[in-house]
Protein backbone atom coordinates (compact mmCIF):
# COMPACT_ATOMS: atom_id res chain seq x y z
CA UNK A 1 0.00 0.00 0.00
CA UNK A 2 1.50 3.16 -0.96
CA UNK A 3 0.55 6.24 1.26
CA UNK A 4 2.78 9.14 -0.14
CA UNK A 5 2.49 10.05 -4.01
CA UNK A 6 5.10 12.40 -4.56
CA UNK A 7 6.12 12.50 -7.92
CA UNK A 8 8.52 15.35 -8.12
CA UNK A 9 11.62 14.53 -5.88
CA UNK A 10 14.80 16.05 -4.61
CA UNK A 11 17.43 13.69 -3.77
CA UNK A 12 20.23 15.90 -1.84
CA UNK A 13 23.69 14.41 -1.72
CA UNK A 14 22.50 12.20 -4.66
CA UNK A 15 26.40 12.23 -6.09
CA UNK A 16 27.84 10.43 -2.86
CA UNK A 17 27.65 7.14 -1.46
CA UNK A 18 24.29 6.37 -0.56
CA UNK A 19 22.58 9.26 -2.39
CA UNK A 20 24.04 7.88 -5.47
CA UNK A 21 22.41 4.48 -4.58
CA UNK A 22 19.45 5.99 -4.08
CA UNK A 23 19.20 8.22 -7.13
CA UNK A 24 19.73 5.07 -9.06
CA UNK A 25 17.11 2.68 -7.43
CA UNK A 26 14.29 5.87 -7.92
CA UNK A 27 15.66 6.86 -11.65
CA UNK A 28 15.12 2.89 -12.44
CA UNK A 29 12.25 1.65 -10.67
CA UNK A 30 9.84 4.76 -11.38
CA UNK A 31 10.12 6.09 -14.60
CA UNK A 32 7.25 8.51 -13.92
CA UNK A 33 8.92 10.13 -11.62
CA UNK A 34 10.86 13.64 -12.11
CA UNK A 35 14.21 12.78 -9.66
CA UNK A 36 16.65 15.94 -9.21
CA UNK A 37 19.88 15.22 -7.77
CA UNK A 38 21.46 18.27 -5.84
CA UNK A 39 24.24 17.72 -4.55
CA UNK A 40 27.06 20.63 -3.97
CA UNK A 41 29.73 18.06 -5.43
CA UNK A 42 32.46 18.87 -2.50
CA UNK A 43 35.13 16.02 -2.11
CA UNK A 44 32.79 13.38 -1.48
CA UNK A 45 30.96 14.60 -4.32
CA UNK A 46 31.16 12.00 -7.63
CA UNK A 47 29.43 11.63 -10.19
CA UNK A 48 31.00 9.21 -12.24
CA UNK A 49 29.08 7.16 -9.86
CA UNK A 50 25.59 7.78 -11.82
CA UNK A 51 27.20 7.62 -15.39
CA UNK A 52 25.00 4.77 -16.04
CA UNK A 53 21.46 6.82 -15.59
CA UNK A 54 22.94 10.25 -16.08
CA UNK A 55 20.84 10.15 -19.48
CA UNK A 56 17.72 9.20 -18.49
CA UNK A 57 15.04 11.34 -19.05
CA UNK A 58 13.66 11.13 -15.55
CA UNK A 59 16.85 12.52 -14.36
CA UNK A 60 18.35 15.89 -13.44
CA UNK A 61 21.33 17.31 -11.66
CA UNK A 62 21.63 20.42 -9.80
CA UNK A 63 24.60 21.68 -8.37
CA UNK A 64 23.95 23.43 -5.59
CA UNK A 65 24.92 24.04 -2.19
CA UNK A 66 21.80 22.96 0.67
CA UNK A 67 22.47 26.28 2.69
CA UNK A 68 21.69 28.69 -0.12
CA UNK A 69 18.08 29.17 0.86
CA UNK A 70 16.93 31.09 -2.03
CA UNK A 71 18.31 28.65 -4.71
CA UNK A 72 16.60 26.01 -2.77
CA UNK A 73 13.21 27.83 -2.67
CA UNK A 74 13.51 28.51 -6.56
CA UNK A 75 13.71 25.46 -7.11
CA UNK A 76 10.91 23.95 -5.20
CA UNK A 77 8.91 26.79 -7.23
CA UNK A 78 10.05 25.59 -10.43
CA UNK A 79 9.78 21.95 -10.38
CA UNK A 80 6.78 22.00 -8.21
CA UNK A 81 8.67 19.81 -5.43
CA UNK A 82 6.38 17.51 -3.73
CA UNK A 83 8.93 14.83 -1.91
CA UNK A 84 12.45 15.65 -0.54
CA UNK A 85 14.89 13.04 0.54
CA UNK A 86 17.48 14.71 2.44
CA UNK A 87 21.22 13.05 2.13
CA UNK A 88 23.26 15.36 1.78
CA UNK A 89 26.00 16.17 4.79
CA UNK A 90 29.55 15.96 5.62
CA UNK A 91 29.62 12.40 6.51
CA UNK A 92 33.45 11.60 8.08
CA UNK A 93 33.27 11.60 11.72
CA UNK A 94 37.67 11.74 12.02
CA UNK A 95 37.32 15.12 9.13
CA UNK A 96 34.57 16.60 12.21
CA UNK A 97 37.07 15.90 14.84
CA UNK A 98 39.21 18.69 12.66
CA UNK A 99 36.86 20.96 11.55
CA UNK A 100 33.92 21.00 12.91
CA UNK A 101 32.39 24.03 11.77
CA UNK A 102 31.69 23.05 8.08
CA UNK A 103 30.01 19.83 9.71
CA UNK A 104 27.51 22.58 12.10
CA UNK A 105 27.21 24.11 8.51
CA UNK A 106 26.00 21.77 6.15
CA UNK A 107 24.55 19.45 8.80
CA UNK A 108 23.14 21.53 10.82
CA UNK A 109 22.28 24.71 8.83
CA UNK A 110 21.84 23.72 5.36
CA UNK A 111 19.16 20.72 7.08
CA UNK A 112 16.90 24.04 8.75
CA UNK A 113 17.65 26.11 5.03
CA UNK A 114 15.64 23.12 3.49
CA UNK A 115 12.92 22.41 6.10
CA UNK A 116 12.24 26.42 5.73
CA UNK A 117 12.23 26.66 2.03
CA UNK A 118 10.05 23.59 1.80
CA UNK A 119 7.60 24.94 4.52
CA UNK A 120 7.38 28.23 2.61
CA UNK A 121 7.02 26.90 -0.79
CA UNK A 122 4.19 24.05 0.59
CA UNK A 123 2.50 26.62 2.71
CA UNK A 124 2.07 28.58 -0.29
CA UNK A 125 0.14 26.08 -2.30
CA UNK A 126 -4.01 25.17 -1.97
CA UNK A 127 -3.28 21.93 -0.83
CA UNK A 128 -0.64 22.91 1.89
CA UNK A 129 1.28 19.92 2.70
CA UNK A 130 -1.31 17.01 1.77
CA UNK A 131 1.11 15.01 -0.56
CA UNK A 132 4.67 16.19 0.42
CA UNK A 133 7.17 14.58 2.38
CA UNK A 134 10.50 15.89 4.02
CA UNK A 135 12.44 12.26 4.51
CA UNK A 136 15.62 12.79 6.92
CA UNK A 137 18.32 10.32 6.57
CA UNK A 138 20.56 9.84 10.01
CA UNK A 139 22.59 7.69 11.50
CA UNK A 140 22.87 5.34 14.56
CA UNK A 141 25.48 7.33 15.95
CA UNK A 142 23.46 10.13 17.45
CA UNK A 143 22.35 7.50 20.24
CA UNK A 144 25.64 7.38 21.54
CA UNK A 145 27.82 4.24 21.81
CA UNK A 146 26.67 0.32 23.52
CA UNK A 147 29.02 -0.85 25.84
CA UNK A 148 30.76 -3.77 24.61
CA UNK A 149 29.94 -6.17 27.80
CA UNK A 150 30.50 -9.34 26.02
CA UNK A 151 33.61 -8.75 24.31
CA UNK A 152 33.63 -12.61 23.04
CA UNK A 153 30.38 -11.94 21.49
CA UNK A 154 26.88 -13.40 22.19
CA UNK A 155 23.94 -15.43 20.29
CA UNK A 156 22.06 -11.89 19.40
CA UNK A 157 18.20 -11.90 20.70
CA UNK A 158 16.95 -11.01 16.88
CA UNK A 159 17.29 -12.93 13.61
CA UNK A 160 17.22 -11.91 9.99
CA UNK A 161 16.95 -14.35 7.09
CA UNK A 162 20.00 -12.22 5.58
CA UNK A 163 22.63 -12.35 8.74
CA UNK A 164 21.82 -15.81 9.56
CA UNK A 165 25.63 -16.59 8.81
CA UNK A 166 27.87 -18.10 11.02
CA UNK A 167 29.91 -15.26 12.70
CA UNK A 168 26.58 -13.58 13.64
CA UNK A 169 27.01 -12.37 17.24
CA UNK A 170 26.38 -9.55 19.64
CA UNK A 171 28.73 -7.90 21.72
CA UNK A 172 26.49 -6.87 24.18
CA UNK A 173 22.78 -6.72 25.86
CA UNK A 174 21.58 -3.37 24.43
CA UNK A 175 20.72 -2.38 21.13
CA UNK A 176 19.66 0.94 19.74
CA UNK A 177 15.81 1.15 19.62
CA UNK A 178 13.61 4.15 18.24
CA UNK A 179 13.17 5.01 21.95
CA UNK A 180 16.58 5.29 22.33
CA UNK A 181 17.49 8.67 23.96
CA UNK A 182 20.19 10.81 21.91
CA UNK A 183 23.69 10.71 23.10
CA UNK A 184 26.29 11.82 19.98
CA UNK A 185 29.41 11.87 21.03
CA UNK A 186 31.45 13.00 17.70
CA UNK A 187 30.92 16.83 16.28
CA UNK A 188 29.33 14.41 13.39
CA UNK A 189 26.80 13.05 15.05
CA UNK A 190 26.45 16.12 17.51
CA UNK A 191 25.89 17.85 14.05
CA UNK A 192 23.08 14.97 12.91
CA UNK A 193 21.67 14.73 16.34
CA UNK A 194 20.58 18.73 15.85
CA UNK A 195 19.53 18.55 12.06
CA UNK A 196 17.12 15.29 13.10
CA UNK A 197 15.90 17.38 16.15
CA UNK A 198 14.68 20.23 13.70
CA UNK A 199 13.21 17.89 11.42
CA UNK A 200 10.72 16.55 14.21
CA UNK A 201 10.63 20.47 14.88
CA UNK A 202 9.13 21.05 11.94
CA UNK A 203 6.63 17.98 11.98
CA UNK A 204 5.49 19.53 16.03
CA UNK A 205 5.24 23.09 15.45
CA UNK A 206 3.99 23.90 11.71
CA UNK A 207 2.93 20.37 10.69
CA UNK A 208 5.06 18.86 7.98
CA UNK A 209 5.12 15.56 7.02
CA UNK A 210 8.32 14.37 8.23
CA UNK A 211 9.83 10.86 8.81
CA UNK A 212 13.76 10.44 9.82
CA UNK A 213 15.57 7.16 9.81
CA UNK A 214 18.48 6.36 11.70
CA UNK A 215 20.85 3.40 10.00
CA UNK A 216 23.92 1.73 11.16
CA UNK A 217 27.16 1.74 9.18
CA UNK A 218 26.74 1.08 4.85
CA UNK A 219 28.99 -0.82 2.60
CA UNK A 220 29.33 -1.45 -0.65
CA UNK A 221 30.64 0.48 -3.99
CA UNK A 222 30.93 3.90 -5.02
CA UNK A 223 31.95 4.45 -0.83
CA UNK A 224 34.70 7.46 -0.48
CA UNK A 225 38.07 5.13 -0.21
CA UNK A 226 38.38 7.70 3.17
CA UNK A 227 35.94 5.05 4.96
CA UNK A 228 37.56 2.02 6.71
CA UNK A 229 36.12 -0.80 3.77
CA UNK A 230 37.26 1.27 0.61
CA UNK A 231 40.64 2.26 2.23
CA UNK A 232 42.11 -1.10 3.37
CA UNK A 233 40.45 -2.98 0.26
CA UNK A 234 42.78 -0.51 -2.10
CA UNK A 235 45.58 -0.64 0.52
CA UNK A 236 45.18 -4.32 0.66
CA UNK A 237 45.85 -4.25 -3.41
CA UNK A 238 48.99 -1.75 -3.28
CA UNK A 239 50.44 -3.09 -0.26
CA UNK A 240 50.09 -0.28 1.90
CA UNK A 241 49.91 0.31 5.99
CA UNK A 242 46.57 -0.70 7.28
CA UNK A 243 45.97 1.96 10.08
CA UNK A 244 43.81 0.27 12.60
CA UNK A 245 42.90 2.80 15.14
CA UNK A 246 43.34 1.85 18.95
CA UNK A 247 43.52 -1.60 19.58
CA UNK A 248 40.83 -2.40 16.63
CA UNK A 249 38.35 -3.88 18.99
CA UNK A 250 35.12 -1.41 18.20
CA UNK A 251 32.38 -2.81 17.00
CA UNK A 252 30.38 -1.49 14.15
CA UNK A 253 27.00 -3.02 12.37
CA UNK A 254 27.05 -3.14 8.68
CA UNK A 255 24.54 -3.08 5.94
CA UNK A 256 24.79 -3.20 2.20
CA UNK A 257 24.31 -0.10 0.73
CA UNK A 258 21.63 -1.53 -1.53
CA UNK A 259 19.56 -2.75 1.38
CA UNK A 260 19.48 0.52 2.56
CA UNK A 261 18.82 2.32 -0.35
CA UNK A 262 15.43 -0.42 -0.63
CA UNK A 263 14.78 0.41 2.75
CA UNK A 264 14.62 4.23 2.06
CA UNK A 265 12.19 3.21 -1.06
CA UNK A 266 10.26 1.37 0.78
CA UNK A 267 9.57 3.95 3.89
CA UNK A 268 9.46 6.99 1.40
CA UNK A 269 6.22 5.48 -0.06
CA UNK A 270 4.89 3.51 2.96
CA UNK A 271 6.37 5.22 5.87
CA UNK A 272 4.24 6.90 8.44
CA UNK A 273 4.13 10.47 9.03
CA UNK A 274 6.28 11.98 12.05
CA UNK A 275 7.49 8.32 12.77
CA UNK A 276 10.90 7.16 13.55
CA UNK A 277 12.69 3.52 11.43
CA UNK A 278 15.87 2.49 12.59
CA UNK A 279 17.72 0.56 9.37
CA UNK A 280 19.96 -2.49 9.80
CA UNK A 281 20.83 -6.13 9.63
CA UNK A 282 22.11 -7.27 13.07
CA UNK A 283 25.54 -7.50 11.45
CA UNK A 284 28.07 -6.50 14.28
CA UNK A 285 31.67 -6.72 13.27
CA UNK A 286 34.61 -6.00 15.61
CA UNK A 287 36.83 -3.81 13.22
CA UNK A 288 39.84 -6.10 13.27
CA UNK A 289 37.95 -9.38 12.60
CA UNK A 290 36.56 -7.45 9.80
CA UNK A 291 39.60 -6.20 8.11
CA UNK A 292 40.67 -9.77 8.42
CA UNK A 293 37.87 -10.92 6.47
CA UNK A 294 38.59 -8.45 3.75
CA UNK A 295 42.45 -9.03 3.78
CA UNK A 296 41.36 -13.46 3.46
CA UNK A 297 39.13 -12.14 0.77
CA UNK A 298 41.36 -9.83 -1.67
CA UNK A 299 44.37 -12.28 -1.10
CA UNK A 300 42.26 -15.58 -2.20
CA UNK A 301 41.08 -13.08 -5.50
CA UNK A 302 44.21 -11.95 -6.00
CA UNK A 303 45.99 -15.01 -5.87
CA UNK A 304 48.52 -14.43 -2.55
CA UNK A 305 49.22 -17.18 -0.73
CA UNK A 306 46.46 -17.10 2.43
CA UNK A 307 47.87 -14.89 5.18
CA UNK A 308 49.98 -12.88 2.85
CA UNK A 309 48.26 -9.55 3.93
CA UNK A 310 48.16 -9.96 7.22
CA UNK A 311 51.88 -7.83 7.87
CA UNK A 312 50.05 -4.65 6.52
CA UNK A 313 48.33 -4.72 9.86
CA UNK A 314 49.37 -1.41 11.76
CA UNK A 315 48.31 -0.21 15.00
CA UNK A 316 47.79 3.29 15.42
CA UNK A 317 46.59 6.05 17.85
CA UNK A 318 43.40 5.56 18.21
CA UNK A 319 40.42 7.94 17.10
CA UNK A 320 39.22 10.50 19.59
CA UNK A 321 36.75 9.57 21.58
CA UNK A 322 36.34 6.49 19.31
CA UNK A 323 32.58 4.67 20.15
CA UNK A 324 33.16 1.02 21.22
CA UNK A 325 29.65 -0.32 19.89
CA UNK A 326 26.92 0.18 17.33
CA UNK A 327 24.05 -2.41 16.83
CA UNK A 328 20.82 -1.36 15.62
CA UNK A 329 17.41 -2.85 15.90
CA UNK A 330 15.47 -2.49 13.15
CA UNK A 331 12.52 -4.51 13.87
CA UNK A 332 10.27 -2.02 13.64
CA UNK A 333 10.38 -1.26 10.42
CA UNK A 334 11.02 -5.43 9.49
CA UNK A 335 7.82 -6.10 10.95
CA UNK A 336 5.58 -2.90 10.28
CA UNK A 337 7.15 -2.34 6.74
CA UNK A 338 8.31 -5.91 5.56
CA UNK A 339 11.55 -4.98 4.61
CA UNK A 340 14.79 -6.92 5.31
CA UNK A 341 18.13 -7.28 4.16
CA UNK A 342 18.47 -9.06 1.38
CA UNK A 343 22.32 -10.27 1.39
CA UNK A 344 24.22 -12.20 4.17
CA UNK A 345 27.46 -10.36 4.95
CA UNK A 346 29.70 -13.08 3.74
CA UNK A 347 27.90 -12.53 0.37
CA UNK A 348 28.33 -8.57 0.43
CA UNK A 349 31.57 -8.51 1.35
CA UNK A 350 32.66 -10.69 -1.68
CA UNK A 351 30.98 -8.49 -3.89
CA UNK A 352 32.10 -5.39 -2.23
CA UNK A 353 35.75 -6.43 -2.98
CA UNK A 354 35.22 -7.48 -6.16
CA UNK A 355 33.89 -4.06 -6.93
CA UNK A 356 37.08 -2.39 -5.66
CA UNK A 357 39.17 -4.58 -7.57
CA UNK A 358 37.18 -4.56 -10.66
CA UNK A 359 36.98 -0.31 -10.62
CA UNK A 360 40.54 0.68 -10.36
CA UNK A 361 39.78 3.73 -12.42
CA UNK A 362 36.65 4.59 -10.49
CA UNK A 363 39.81 4.50 -7.39
CA UNK A 364 42.64 5.93 -9.42
CA UNK A 365 40.22 9.14 -10.83
CA UNK A 366 39.39 9.75 -7.02
CA UNK A 367 43.18 9.48 -5.31
CA UNK A 368 44.67 11.82 -8.62
CA UNK A 369 41.66 14.06 -8.50
CA UNK A 370 40.82 14.07 -11.96
CA UNK A 371 37.23 13.17 -10.63
CA UNK A 372 36.51 16.85 -9.69
CA UNK A 373 37.77 17.69 -12.93
CA UNK A 374 35.78 15.90 -15.27
CA UNK A 375 32.10 17.78 -14.20
CA UNK A 376 33.85 21.23 -13.34
CA UNK A 377 32.92 22.43 -16.71
CA UNK A 378 29.74 21.36 -17.17
CA UNK A 379 28.00 22.30 -14.11
CA UNK A 380 28.32 25.77 -12.44
CA UNK A 381 26.63 25.84 -8.86
CA UNK A 382 22.63 27.90 -9.41
P1 LIG B 1 29.00 10.97 1.41
O1 LIG B 1 29.98 11.80 2.15
O2 LIG B 1 29.48 9.85 0.56
O3 LIG B 1 28.12 11.91 0.46
C1 LIG B 1 27.62 13.15 0.89
C2 LIG B 1 27.15 13.93 -0.32
O4 LIG B 1 26.61 15.19 0.13
C3 LIG B 1 28.26 14.26 -1.32
O5 LIG B 1 27.85 13.98 -2.63
C4 LIG B 1 28.50 15.75 -1.11
O6 LIG B 1 28.93 16.42 -2.29
C5 LIG B 1 27.11 16.22 -0.69
N1 LIG B 1 27.17 17.46 0.09
C6 LIG B 1 27.96 17.72 1.17
N2 LIG B 1 27.75 18.98 1.59
C7 LIG B 1 26.79 19.51 0.78
C8 LIG B 1 26.15 20.78 0.72
N3 LIG B 1 26.46 21.77 1.58
N4 LIG B 1 25.21 20.98 -0.22
C9 LIG B 1 24.89 19.99 -1.10
N5 LIG B 1 25.49 18.80 -1.11
C10 LIG B 1 26.43 18.55 -0.17
O7 LIG B 1 27.96 10.47 2.50
P2 LIG B 1 27.19 9.08 2.63
O8 LIG B 1 28.05 8.14 3.34
O9 LIG B 1 26.60 8.72 1.32
O10 LIG B 1 26.01 9.52 3.63
C11 LIG B 1 24.81 10.10 3.12
C12 LIG B 1 23.89 10.40 4.28
O11 LIG B 1 23.58 9.20 4.98
C13 LIG B 1 24.48 11.36 5.31
O12 LIG B 1 23.44 12.21 5.74
C14 LIG B 1 24.95 10.46 6.44
O13 LIG B 1 24.90 11.14 7.66
C15 LIG B 1 23.92 9.35 6.37
N6 LIG B 1 24.38 8.02 6.83
C16 LIG B 1 25.53 7.47 6.35
C17 LIG B 1 25.91 6.19 6.76
C18 LIG B 1 27.15 5.52 6.22
O14 LIG B 1 27.50 4.44 6.69
N7 LIG B 1 27.83 6.07 5.24
C19 LIG B 1 25.11 5.49 7.67
C20 LIG B 1 23.95 6.10 8.17
C21 LIG B 1 23.58 7.37 7.73
O1 LIG C 1 27.24 4.21 11.92
C1 LIG C 1 26.93 4.98 10.79
C2 LIG C 1 28.13 5.83 10.43
O2 LIG C 1 29.10 4.97 9.84
C3 LIG C 1 27.76 6.97 9.46
O3 LIG C 1 26.87 7.84 10.08
C4 LIG C 1 29.03 7.72 9.03
O4 LIG C 1 28.70 8.69 8.06
C5 LIG C 1 30.00 6.72 8.42
O5 LIG C 1 31.19 7.38 8.05
C6 LIG C 1 30.28 5.59 9.39
O6 LIG C 1 31.05 6.06 10.52
P1 LIG C 1 32.28 5.23 11.15
O7 LIG C 1 33.15 6.19 11.87
O8 LIG C 1 31.78 4.05 11.88
O9 LIG C 1 32.97 4.71 9.78
P2 LIG C 1 34.52 4.61 9.35
O10 LIG C 1 34.55 3.84 8.06
O11 LIG C 1 35.20 5.92 9.39
O12 LIG C 1 35.14 3.70 10.48
C7 LIG C 1 34.65 2.39 10.76
C8 LIG C 1 35.42 1.86 11.96
O13 LIG C 1 36.79 1.61 11.56
C9 LIG C 1 35.51 2.82 13.13
O14 LIG C 1 35.45 2.09 14.34
C10 LIG C 1 36.88 3.47 12.98
C11 LIG C 1 37.71 2.38 12.33
N1 LIG C 1 38.77 2.85 11.40
C12 LIG C 1 38.43 3.68 10.40
C13 LIG C 1 39.38 4.14 9.50
C14 LIG C 1 39.00 5.10 8.39
C15 LIG C 1 40.07 2.38 11.54
O15 LIG C 1 40.38 1.57 12.44
N2 LIG C 1 41.02 2.83 10.65
C16 LIG C 1 40.73 3.70 9.64
O16 LIG C 1 41.64 4.08 8.87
Amino acid sequence: MVNNSSRNIVITGGAGFIGSHVVRLFVNKYPDYNIINLDKLTYAGNLENLRDIENKPNYKFVKMDICDFDAFYKLMQEEKIDGIIHLAAESHVDRSIKDPFTFARTNVMGTLSLLQAAKLYWESLPEGYEGKRFYHISTDEVYGALEMNHPEGIEPPFKTTASSSEHHLAYGDEFFYETTKYNPHSPYSAAKASSDHFVRAYHDTYGMPTIVTNCSNNYGPYQFPEKLIPLFINNIRHRKPLPVYGKGENVRDWLYVEDHARAIDVIFHNGKVAETYNIGGFNEWKNIDLIKVMIKTVDRILGNPEGYSLDLITYVTDRLGHDARYAIDSTKLQKELGWEPSLQFEEGIEKTVRWYLDHQEWMDNITSGDYQKYYEEMYKER
